[in-house]
Formats: structure tokens, sequence, C-alpha cells
């Protein structure tokens, strides 16, 4: 009994030492660790903690891809991949040569062009959800995406991985993809900040513009990423504004972006963008990336050290010429990055190649195609036991997720449009195909092969008279050409040369459209193609790229499976000339000074202004119903500067089946004492509507939507206003009047 009682004794002194060692440890636990904290006395906890030479060292690369963290404090690497639409496969720690994982391939999601074509914010934060899932299951930390430079020319290399045209679309669509992202512990980096319009001398052009243009145009979809979407981080863009680099740029970075919007994260260097330690200390850069891509074989015993914010800037900060206190914000900048992504604990695991994520790439990549003429039903193609479809052009069976720049992925699956189509035909219908072209085929990026044999040895004549032979007779005819992912096609570092079709496609549309009219054309593309031959074919569809689900999603249009209902993002001009940049001869690819001159008057802008006709104008796409538009009508025909007026008009589905109409609401200022748009967008709903049935959309209309950016900023000018509804920035249903007093 009594040695029971002693060892009761014993053990509750071990307890309540033990308990007491907990209690001390607990309370030892730094506040940096303790999630329960707000973050900002976690970020002020570690910075106190930390030394001067730590400080400095998280301020640049360590690796291609990553940053070091403070081993010594248990704070991880930050781990960063492109993006935008898809992980990028593992590079080697100092090469941009992939590592040769066999565990890193991923889906590849449709390009943010496509994105932008849904008008879809339930896709935009699918397509956000999925790619955050992939990022955190290969363990990355910042994804660097999305891009939303504005589509000032049909040249620039780089469309195909924005949103468009249209600053109201754009920023409506990246706020859903950044808070889904972001919500599996995974930064976005929105990109390229700013006035990144052309890959043409991307790293010496000054962009020379105005306030008024900057602010209306450029900015909007910027601004709403950090103050909407509320993106962790940001990436500086490779080209100047008013003589300075944007990756350390006064006006932008300090100016705007951290005074003026708030913004709290990171601004980090477009790789390579960074190019004086003064500037980038002064100016507004956190993060330097990619400044030396040979880093660790300089000679150096490390080459990161030599980076702008490494050595060069810690002798500063010994000697006295740098302050500790622009260290210590740009730390605290880096640190919260850090906590919100890497230090945090209960993020999500992720996923995969899981079938969810092939079924957001199939759904956005049907929601974003785009059908732009079909005279005598020429679509959707009939699955008639004996027919026999022709499919005609390379990019029916090319690899487009190979190749662009830094996008270039490394997919599990990619299906072909032909190998889409052929399984969608399914028994009894004859799927023949014909190369028509050869266009671009080499097949590799940075040691990510295709192994896809493209190579031909007819005639370009020889071609186009073979596939003539087969499309006489067919029951349908799908040309599948477009551009690609070569250099000076759809491609990082290079703009196209012209608006038309490559590697002679024309000639093998026009010749297939004498034959057969039955002929379908579909343009691969993340940028709008001159059509000669626009009269003379019955059905046209703009399929972007697709990732890998392109075939899949091809065929569910093609065949009817789905009902298209993308609308375009970008206008697409008869000629170059009719883009306000070339028509003013302002895009040159070959001078370091890049005038805006068309100024505000971008896409639609212009070709409103000027009175052009486009080939196929923003806003339009076509679906297989058809949908009539009541008057619109007006809650009051009078709204004060604080005040609101909501427009509502009734739309119905006057054909036979179920379809997705993008119902757009156009403003122009009838009378202002500077010049407007015509009319500008702003707002949409995408609404589902049954056959015969009627769904009433309203939109509420604010003093915001009607400003312009004047002298003294935004500005509200009193006088009438009209509200223009319709399908397409060309298609404008109804009208109604109403004045601001
Ligand atoms: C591109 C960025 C990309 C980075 C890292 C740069 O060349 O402009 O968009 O994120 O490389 O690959």
């Amino acid at each position: 009994m009594k040695r029971l009682t002693s060892i009761c004794a014993l053990s509750a002194t071990i307890w309540a030492v033990l308990s007491c060692g907990q209690a001390e440890r607990k309370a030892e636990t730094p506040v940096y660790l303790d999630e329960s904290r707000p973050l900002e006395e976690r970020v002020e906890d570690a910075l106190s903690r930390m030394t001067l030479e730590e400080k400095v060292k998280i301020l640049h690369a360590q690796s291609k891809f990553s940053s070091a963290g403070v081993p010594r404090l248990g704070i991880p690497d930050l781990w960063t991949t492109d993006g935008p639409h898809g992980i990028r496969p593992e590079v080697l720690w100092d090469e941009w040569s992939q590592a040769g994982w066999t565990n890193d391939s991923c889906v590849a999601f449709p390009a943010l062009t496509c994105l932008a074509a849904t008008w879809s914010e339930e896709m935009s934060a699918l397509y956000g959800k999925s790619i955050g899932e992939e990022a955190r299951y290969r363990e990355k930390d910042v994804l660097l995406g999305p891009g939303v430079n504005i589509y000032r020319t049909p040249l620039n290399g780089r469309n195909f991985e924005y949103m468009g045209e249209d600053p109201y679309l754009a920023s409506r669509m990246v706020v859903p993809y950044i808070q889904e992202v972001q919500k599996n512990g995974v930064a976005v980096c929105v990109k390229h900040f700013a006035l990144n319009n052309q890959e043409s001398l991307r790293h010496q052009y000054d962009a020379i513009i105005d306030d008024r243009t900057l602010n209306e145009i450029y900015l909007p979809a910027f601004k709403a990423a950090v103050q909407e979407g509320g993106a962790w981080s940001i990436m500086g863009a490779y080209n100047l504004y008013k003589g300075q680099h944007l990756c350390h740029n006064q006006y932008i970075l300090n100016d705007i972006l951290k005074k003026d919007w708030g913004f709290d994260g990171a601004v980090i260097s477009d790789w390579g963008g960074c190019h004086d330690t003064d500037q980038a200390i002064t100016n507004g850069l956190d993060l330097e990336f990619g400044t030396w891509t040979d880093g660790l074989t300089m000679g150096a015993t490390n080459g990161y050290d030599a980076y702008y914010l490494a050595d060069p800037y810690l002798e500063r900060l010994r000697d006295g010429r740098a302050s500790e206190d622009v260290l210590n914000e740009k730390a605290r900048r880096v640190l919260r990055l850090n906590f919100r992504t890497a230090m945090r604990k209960d993020k999500p695991n992720g996923s995969l190649c899981s079938p969810e994520h092939y079924d957001a790439a199939r759904r956005i990549a049907d929601e974003g195609i785009v059908l732009l003429k079909n005279n005598d039903n020429v679509l959707p193609i009939s699955r008639k036991a004996g027919s026999r479809i022709l499919v005609v052009g390379e990019n029916a069976v090319k690899m487009m997720t190979v190749g662009g720049g830094s996008s270039s992925l490394k997919v599990q699956r990619e299906v072909l449009p032909l190998d889409g189509i052929r399984a969608a035909a399914g028994e009894g219908v004859t799927v023949e195909f014909e190369r028509g072209y050869v266009g671009d085929i080499s097949g590799s990026y940075n040691g990510v092969v295709t192994g896809q044999d493209l190579s031909e040895s007819r005639s370009a004549e020889e071609l186009i008279e073979d596939a003539c032979l087969k499309a006489k007779d067919a029951d349908a005819v799908i040309f599948i050409g477009g551009l690609n992912k070569a250099s000076h096609q759809d491609c990082e570092d290079s703009d196209r040369f012209g608006l038309g079709l490559p590697y002679g496609q024309d000639a093998v549309i026009e010749a297939l459209a004498k034959v057969n009219p039955r002929l379908a054309v579909v343009i691969v593309s993340g940028n709008a193609v001159a059509m000669p031959w626009v009269d003379n074919v019955n059905a046209i569809v703009e399929a972007w790229y697709c990732g890998s689900q392109s075939g899949v999603a091809l065929a569910d249009i093609i065949f009817g499976d789905v009902n298209p209902s993308g609308k375009l993002p970008i206008t697409f001009p008869v000629r170059l000339e009719d883009n306000g940049a070339h028509a003013l001869g302002a895009y040159d690819p070959t001078s370091t000074e890049a005038h805006y001159s068309e100024g505000i008057f971008v896409g639609y802008r212009w070709a409103q202004k000027k009175d052009i006709k486009p080939l196929f104008a923003f806003g339009h796409g076509l679906s297989y119903t058809t949908f009539s538009y009541s008057e619109a009508e007006i809650s009051r025909t009078t709204m004060s500067e604080n005040g609101n007026v909501t427009v509502s008009v009734n739309v119905t589905n006057t054909g036979e089946r179920e379809g997705k109409e993008i119902v757009q609401l156009y403003i122009g200022d009838d009378e202002c004492s500077v010049e407007r748009p015509v009319m500008e967008l702003k707002a949409f709903r995408k609404v589902s509507i049954k056959p015969g049935e009627t769904v009433k959309v309203s939109f509420p209309v604010n003093a915001d939507m009607l400003k312009f950016y004047g002298t003294d900023g935004w500005t509200l000018e009193k006088g009438s206003f009209t509200a223009y509804v319709g399908a397409a920035s060309d298609d404008i249903r109804t009208s109604v009047k109403f004045n601001v007093n």
C-alpha cells in the first residue's frame, strides 16, 4: 500500500514536471510560429529574430524557381512555378532544362484567352481551384500567373496567356481565379505588371502612355486582382515605363501598387527583369528572380550571391548607403508571402491529374470555344450511320502543350482534335484525315519532347490536291488549322509578323470550300487571324488552345453534344490596319519606344470610334439555339451621384434546344467634356435558358461605372448616358437612356 502510494506520488510528480515543461514549452512557442496569432504580429516577430544577412538572403533566388527561407528559424524555402495554364515540369536546380522526373506531368487547362471567352466567373473559379490543387500537390508556393495584360495588338506573341482586350471583362475573370488558387495556400503572381503588351524588344521598350489610358485600360484588371482578388504577389514586367524598368519602377510599383492600392504582398521580378541594385532597393522590388541564368557555374561559390539584391545590397547596408528600414519592408513582404503559403500548416494536400481536373478542363473549354459563323446548319455535324467526315489540317494532329515559352508543359494526356473527333463520331461514321499543309513539325521545349513525327514529303500542291480529292464527296469537312506555339506564332519572346494565317493555309481553305460547301473551319490560336475566305466558308469556330482536353471539347461542340456558348474576348479585325495601334503606326517592333497613340481606343473601342466593321466583333459568339431580347427597362431615368439605377431585359430562348447566352451591358456617355468610347462593357451575365423559356436579367448601374479618368482622377460628369444591352458589341438589341444629376 505504501509502495503504491509512493508510486502514485512519484507519477504525480512526474506528471507535474511534464505538464509544467509543456506549459513552459507552450509559453516559449515563438509568436511567428503560432498560427493563431495575427499575421502581422508573426511577421514582426520573425523579422525581429533575423540577422541582416538572413533578411537579404530571402530577397533573391537560390535556384531557377526557388528562394531561400530562414533555415535557422524553421522558415521554409519558397517554391515558384509557371503558370498560367498548368504546373510546369520540374527543371534542374540551375538550368531551364526539365529535370527528367517521372511524377511531374500535369493537366493542361485551356489557355487564358479561352477562359476569358467563357465570360463565366464560375468557370474562372473552377479553373483557379483546379490549377491551385495541382500546384499544391506539386508542393509549389507561388503560381506564376494569371496574366492580365490587355490585348492591344493581334501580333503580341503572348496574348494567349492573357484575358483579352477589355479591362472590365479581364477584371471580372481574374478575381475568382485568384481567390480559388489561394485557398490552396498557393499564392498567385499576377503578371506582367504592367504595359507588357508586345514581345518585340520586351526588355528594351519604354511604354509612352498618357495617364488616362493607363488608368482606364491597362491598370483595372491588375487593380481588381490586388484589391478584389487579394493577390499575394505580383510580377514586374520586363519593359520600361517613364524610363525605368517595371521590375523596379517608382511610379507603378511604389506610387500606384503599394501606396494607392494598398498592396501588402511581394513584388517579384520577372526572370532577369532586375537590372540595378539601387533601383531595386528604392523602386519597389521585393524578390529578385532569374538574373543570372548560370548562377552556379559563374565561378563564384554561389552565383546567386551576385544578384542585385544579394551581396551588392548587403554591402550597401553594411556601409550605410542603404537603410535597414527599406530592407525590413521588403523582408516583411516576402515573409508575409511565405507565411501565407510555404509556412502555412493547415494547407490542403491538393491533387494532380485527377478526373475532376480533366473534367474541369473540358467544361472550361466547352464554354470557351466560340462558334463564329454557322450558315446552312453546317454545324453540328450529324452522326448518321455510314457517313464520312474528312478532317484536314496540321492542328488536328499537333500537340500544342509543348512550346510557346514559359507556359510550356509536360502533360499526362493531351487529346488531339482528330482523336477527339474520332472517339466522339462513334460506330458507323468514318473519320478520315488529310494533312492539307505543313506548318511547324518541331515538338520540344526545354527537354520535354512530344515524340510526334510530323514529317511530310508531299509538296504543298500535292497536299491540297489530296485533301480536295477526299473532301469532294465527304458528308462533312473540318479544316483544323490556325497558329501554333512556335516562334513568331503564339509564343513568348517574339511577336507575329502579320495577321494572316501562316503556311499557306488560306489556299487550302479556299480549295476545300470550292469542292465542298459543308466545310467547317476551326482555328486553333490565341490570337485573331485574317480570314480572306470568310464569305466562302459556311462555318467557322475559334477553338483556342484547350490543353489536355482539346480534342474532347472540340468534338463536344462539333457534334453538338454541347451547345456553344463562348464569346470573343477580343476583336477580330479584317485587316491589321483596322486595329488602332496599327492604324496609327504606333506598333513598331523595332523601336525602343512604344507609343500608345491610340490611347483608350483599344479593340472594339477603336472599331466603333472609326465605324469599322470587324471581321468578328468583341463579344460575338453564336449558339445552336437563338435568343430574343425584350426592350430594356430602367428602374428610374434619373440617377444621383450616389444613387444607382437598374437596367433589366427579358431574354427568351427562341430555338429548339437549351443554351447559354451572355447578356452584355455597355454604357455610352452621350455628352462629355472629353472624348469617350461610343460604349464600354460595364456588366455581363451568362444565363442558361431552356427552349421557350424567358429569363429576366438585371444590371445595377452605379456612378463608378460611368466615370472616366480625367486630369483630377476618376471623374463623373452629369448628363445623359445610354445603356446598351445586347449579344455582342456589334449586336445591341435594345437601349435605354438615363440622366445623372
Ligand atoms: C516569363 C514569365 C515567367 C518566367 C519564369 C519569364 O521569361 O516572362 O512569365 O513566369 O519567365 O519562367
